[in-house]
């Protein structure tokens, strides 16, 4: 009672693209009465019979939703279990002082005296405290809670605590990975780590083999969890082999490079790569956690550092925020939320999630005319960003300004490619339809718009603006 769950779950509904259900408005919608006049006529009990029948209701409904709970909805079995088995539970923190300050001039039944008040709210707590999963303060808090993102200094030590359900993991790294976090994050499970598995490091991991290989190896029933520890190629494989195991385990993320933290592991895309291509062969699968620890960056290559920047300032320029200014953990953080809330907005990549493209078709297409060892991703990213955002000030007006602050972030090198040949990539690009390039650009800072269609001659001068012949 006076948490402000009302308005933070409006915020929140909002943000991740999903509906409201306030299960005390519910009620007084269904009786056609105000919760005061239903505490008059039915009694308390009468009241928790009916918000009982409403929080079960809403909590099977199969529709995602963002359900603000009533103060003592939790006296309910039935709804903590709904609670445990269907929801995020987030736990609004707020002091005793503020609660009462916003609820004592209400009509609200149990906050009508200061110190039943008070009680209530120290015999509350706890039952709160137990149900939740995580504490809120804020909807940014609540936005990462939802997409099951936990960004902490430190969080690797609470992996254990972290991780959902109660059965075994398998822990997947490489070997590089392993022989630097291997030991702590084993430790941190504890009792539960029922295996260690090794892949190869980088690209090497997204093999169909080595995904054979830990299908073969995996000892998990079906209420196991698979741990990748590592960068994207680890996040991708693992995840892609969780999603397919015995029809589907749960998995969780603990990404270890700048890209990972920001970008990988976020949004529940796996995928392996095929002769023919990359992430050719791939499933969604929502990670049940993403553990993010922002300390695990200290010991990253420069080199590593560079390729998961360019989808920071890639981030930044789509959130309307300088995120690459700030200190790692904040970056880090900025950006997984970003993620996360364009991820639960549109999970399958079916809209408005095209937006994280940004720059990306550029890059692909340099990438794929390089030969993916010749031109890193970041670079890539880096100088697809700097193609976007030149169309953008040509064709949508963006201020200059945008395009010479990255510059000055990233400054990529041109790429010695053969400009036909990226030509042909860019014009059969997945996000193409008919040969027709689809780009996304930027209106302003903070503003993408995807599906741009422009006259080929500008896109192809773009393209050759990028590379040095
Ligand atoms: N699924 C998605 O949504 C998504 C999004 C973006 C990229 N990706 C994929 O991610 C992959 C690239 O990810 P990546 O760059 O993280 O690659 P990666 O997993 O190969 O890691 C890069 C290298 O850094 C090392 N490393 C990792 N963490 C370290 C640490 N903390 N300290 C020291 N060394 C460390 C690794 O051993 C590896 O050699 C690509 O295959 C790309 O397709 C997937
Ligand atoms: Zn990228």
């Amino acid at each position: 009672m006076g948490a402000g769950k009302s308005t933070l779950g409006a915020e929140v509904a909002e943000r991740i693209g999903r509906r409201l259900v306030d299960v005390d408005r519910e009620i007084e919608a269904t009786a056609g009465d105000t919760i005061p006049e239903i505490f008059r006529s039915w009694g308390e009990s009468g009241f928790r019979e009916i918000e009982e029948e409403k929080a079960v209701e809403t909590l099977s409904a199969r529709e995602p939703l963002v359900v603000a709970l009533g103060g003592g909805a939790l006296r309910s079995d039935e709804t903590r279990r709904l609670l445990r088995e269907r929801a995020t539970t987030v736990l609004v923190d707020v002091n005793v002082e503020t609660a009462w300050d916003r609820s004592r001039r209400s009509d609200r039944p149990l906050a009508q005296d200061e110190a039943e008040f008070r009680r209530l709210y120290d015999e509350r707590l706890p039952v709160y405290e137990e149900a939740a999963d995580v504490v809120a303060r804020d909807a940014d808090d609540v936005v990462l809670a939802a997409g099951g993102v936990h960004v902490h200094v430190g969080s690797l030590e609470l992996l254990g605590e972290l991780l959902p359900g109660a059965g075994p993991a398998a822990l997947v790294a490489d070997a590089h990975v392993a022989g630097i976090y291997g030991a702590d994050a084993q430790l941190a499970i504890g009792d539960r780590l029922g295996s260690t598995h090794t892949v190869p490091r980088g690209e090497e991991a997204k093999q169909a083999s080595v995904c054979e290989r830990l299908w073969q190896e995996l000892r998990l029933d079906r209420g196991g969890i698979v741990v990748a520890l590592g960068g994207g190629c680890t996040s991708d494989v693992a995840g892609f082999a969780a999603a397919t195991y015995l029809r589907g385990v749960a998995w969780a993320a603990v990404p270890t490079t700048l890209l990972a933290q920001v970008d990988a592991a976020i949004g529940g895309k796996t995928a392996i790569d095929l002769p023919q291509g990359k992430n050719l062969v791939g499933a969604f699968n929502w990670p049940a956690r993403t553990v993010i620890d922002p300390a695990l960056l200290e010991t990253l290559p420069e080199s590593e550092r560079r390729a998961g920047m360019a989808e920071v300032v890639k981030t930044g320029l789509l959130a309307g925020e300088r995120i690459w200014e700030l200190p790692d953990a904040e970056l880090v953080r900025r950006c997984a939320l970003y993620k996360t809330a364009v991820c639960l907005r549109d999970p399958h990549d079916r809209g408005e999630r095209a937006v994280l493209n940004l720059g990306h078709t550029f890059a692909h297409a340099l990438e794929a005319a390089a030969g993916y060892e010749a031109i890193t991703h970041g670079r890539a990213v880096a100088l697809g960003l700097r193609a976007a955002l030149r169309l953008s000030v040509d064709h949508l007006g963006l201020d200059q300004a945008v395009p010479e602050d990255v510059e000055r972030v990233l400054a990529p090198q041109p790429v010695a490619v053969d400009v036909d040949r990226a030509w042909a990539v860019l014009r059969r690009d997945k996000k193409s339809e008919a040969g027709r390039v689809k780009l996304v650009l930027l209106e302003t800072r903070g503003k993408p718009v995807h599906g741009v269609e422009l006259p080929a001659g500008d896109v192809r001068r773009a393209l050759e603006s990028l590379v040095v012949t």
